[in-house]
């Protein structure tokens, strides 16, 4: 798997565009690109690079949450690559909804969505157990100290992430992280253990909005083999 992180435009505000590869470019490869920024910029640099003899640059878009600095580009990208865009909402008629669990193949490789409320109702990350790597989006992991308050769906997805063996985290917006990443996970996750916890289960069991997308918020099934196949090696027990 390759993972490059796209320049982008200076002038607008817009989040991290990463376009996954798989290794030898073979056609099974999907060419996938983790949210399109707020604008097109990233068209050029994706005219210009090597993508597979016969294939688009971009085969496929996931957008790890609808805001406008991550899925602003959307029309731009599909009217020059045409690719399948998957999301948690239905906020763009091109979006095909993706589940919690859901796996999916990015490059050469096969990836798991996990959905993760709190920075905004349609949040997922993006879990490929092969090589320990997470793209995050805006879900909030590095939670310095204690106070706030999250909701228990933000909690289960931290529980859930701090039970993975991660090695890599590509963020939304910034650098990868690439050292400390279960430290800092098992650090937010104690801080949030000592910060306020409210229930919406009430809140989402009778509908929330996800823009245009329904109201599928109900607490993922996550059960000791979630994800499929996924051995969850490291347990946390903050009290
Ligand atoms: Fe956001």
């Amino acid at each position: 798997m390759r993972v490059l992180r796209l320049r982008k435009d200076p002038a607008v505000y817009s989040s991290e565009v990463y376009l996954i590869r798989g290794d030898w470019n073979h056609l099974s490869d999907v060419n996938t690109l983790v949210d399109v920024g707020a604008n097109g910029a990233v068209v050029s640099e994706l005219l210009s690079l090597a993508t597979g003899v016969g294939k688009r640059a971009v085969q496929q878009v996931v957008l790890t949450h609808s805001h406008f600095d991550h899925s602003g580009g959307l029309d731009r990208i599909a009217e020059e690559f045409d690719p399948e865009v998957w999301a948690y909402s239905h906020h763009n008629p091109r979006c095909k909804r993706v589940r919690d669990g859901q796996s999916m193949h990015l490059g050469d490789r096969d990836f798991y969505v996990i959905y993760s409320p709190g920075h905004s109702n349609d949040s997922i990350c993006l879990y490929g157990p092969d090589d320990g790597v997470l793209f995050s989006g805006d879900t909030e992991l590095n939670l310095m100290m204690p106070g706030g308050s999250y909701s228990r769906s933000f909690v289960r997805t931290l529980e859930t992430l701090v039970a993975l063996p991660l090695k890599t985290i590509f963020p939304g917006h910034g650098d990868p992280l690439v050292e400390g990443v279960g430290d800092m996970l098992r650090r937010s996750l104690d801080n949030v253990y000592r910060s306020e916890i409210f229930d919406d289960r009430a809140a989402t069991s009778t509908g929330g909005d996800i823009s245009a997308g329904g109201s599928d918020l109900d607490a993922p099934d996550r059960s000791a083999s979630w994800p499929p196949g996924v051995a969850r090696d490291r347990h946390f027990h903050a009290r």
